[in-house]
């Protein structure tokens, strides 16, 4: 394993004001948005921003640095480390089968942000190559991380000509889309990536299935240098999720039988395009149990499109609207702030290591 110091070290060096844990607000399209990110930064995390088209994204990352100036200008401590070398204490996440390189570049030039997450290429490695160089042409201080759920695309990224700052190693508990058919669960994804990145010096950051220190505390002792987290950050106060769909975050348990991996719910928003080695993770719902009785799909559609008429009440046991959630969701029982959220997790694992020091 890489010394856990050094490789926090080689972090807090990019990102100054950090703390130990390193906490990490992971991308959430349409959900993780400008006072989400500034929270989990001033928290002392990480907060991404998730990219959502050229006009919107300007806009978020125009927001996040009003918020991030504000709060400068009431002096407020939490932020005595942040914009450090003219780079925004936030990052920006791409879907790359999605999002138009130009418009990411000319976003990162505009705010530069301090890190860009890459996921999902629909050209393998050599597209994340040409978004390599396009990012760092554009904003050379921007640290590049990329997602990935497999051993093979993280070695393959690491050997790369251009290789990212950070890997990010994501296991099949996640919420949201992932490895559709060849994933594997974290506690056993990232100590083989740990051993395979060894020799890059590249740190890791685990996501799936992480929500409290407990899982933090294990991300780290399997090789992992931080954790990224999505589905806690549902059941945030400021993610833009609507009550109904976070009141189901809150309420839903035994991620095992209440979640699983399938592109029924995109096919029923009309969320096309994702290329076929990804599905989602979604709560099960209505919509998931008639599909498995055999409702025909063009009755599916009509019933999803009727309950999208019906706000909040489309969430829920017997709602049918698309519930984007991680196997984790049993351990997310309240919507806090983002920065209650960063700063309980990381309490809670430091004193598990405490606990864990004296017991052996
Ligand atoms: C609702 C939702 C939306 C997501 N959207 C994105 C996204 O737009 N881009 C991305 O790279 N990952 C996305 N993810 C996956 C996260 O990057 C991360 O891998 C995952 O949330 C970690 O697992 P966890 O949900 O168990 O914390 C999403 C996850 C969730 C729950």
């Amino acid at each position: 394993m890489l010394s856990l110091s050094v490789t926090f070290n080689k972090l807090s060096q990019a990102y100054p004001w950090i703390a130990s844990p390193l906490i990490v607000l992971a991308p959430m399209r349409g959900i993780a948005g400008p006072t989400l990110a500034v929270a989990v930064s001033q928290a002392g995390g990480l907060g991404f921003i998730a990219f959502t088209g050229k006009n919107s994204g300007l806009e978020d990352l125009e927001t996040a640095s009003q918020l991030l100036r504000g709060a400068k200008e009431q002096d407020d401590n939490s932020l005595s480390g942040i914009s450090i070398g003219g780079l925004l204490p936030v990052g920006l996440g791409f879907l790359l089968w999605a999002d138009d390189l130009s418009d990411a570049v000319e976003t990162v030039e505009k705010y530069r942000p301090c890190a860009v997450w890459l996921f999902a290429p629909r050209g393998g490695q050599e597209e994340l190559d040409q978004w390599t160089l396009g990012i760092r042409a554009a904003s050379p201080k921007t640290q590049v991380w990329i997602q990935f759920g497999t051993i093979g695309e993280a070695t393959a990224a690491a050997g790369s000509t251009s290789p990212p700052d950070v890997v990010v190693i994501q296991g099949t508990e996640a919420g949201g889309h992932g490895r559709a058919h060849d994933g594997i669960g974290t506690i056993t994804l990232l100590p083989e990536a740990a051993d395979a990145l060894r020799s890059s010096g590249i740190p890791i950051i685990a996501a799936g299935g992480i929500a409290d220190g407990r899982g933090v505390v294990a991300a780290l002792s399997l090789g992992a240098s931080g954790v990224a987290m999505g589905t806690r950050f549902l059941a945030a106060s400021e993610a833009r999720v609507s009550k109904g769909y976070q009141r189901e975050i809150v309420r839903v348990a035994d991620g095992a039988k209440s979640t699983t991996r399938t592109t029924l719910y995109n096919r029923l928003r009309g969320t096309v395009g994702w290329p076929e080695e990804f599905s989602p993770r979604m709560v099960k719902n209505r919509s998931w149990g008639d599909s498995q009785a055999g409702v025909p799909f063009d009755e599916l559609k009509r019933l999803y499109d009727e309950a999208g008429k019906t706000g909040d009440a489309g969430w829920g046991p017997e709602g049918r609207l698309a519930t984007y959630a991680g196997a984790v969701v049993g351990l997310v029982h309240e919507v806090e702030d983002g920065k209650v959220i960063v700063k309980s997790v990381r309490e809670e694992a430091k004193s598990i290591t405490e606990a864990l020091s004296t017991s052996f």
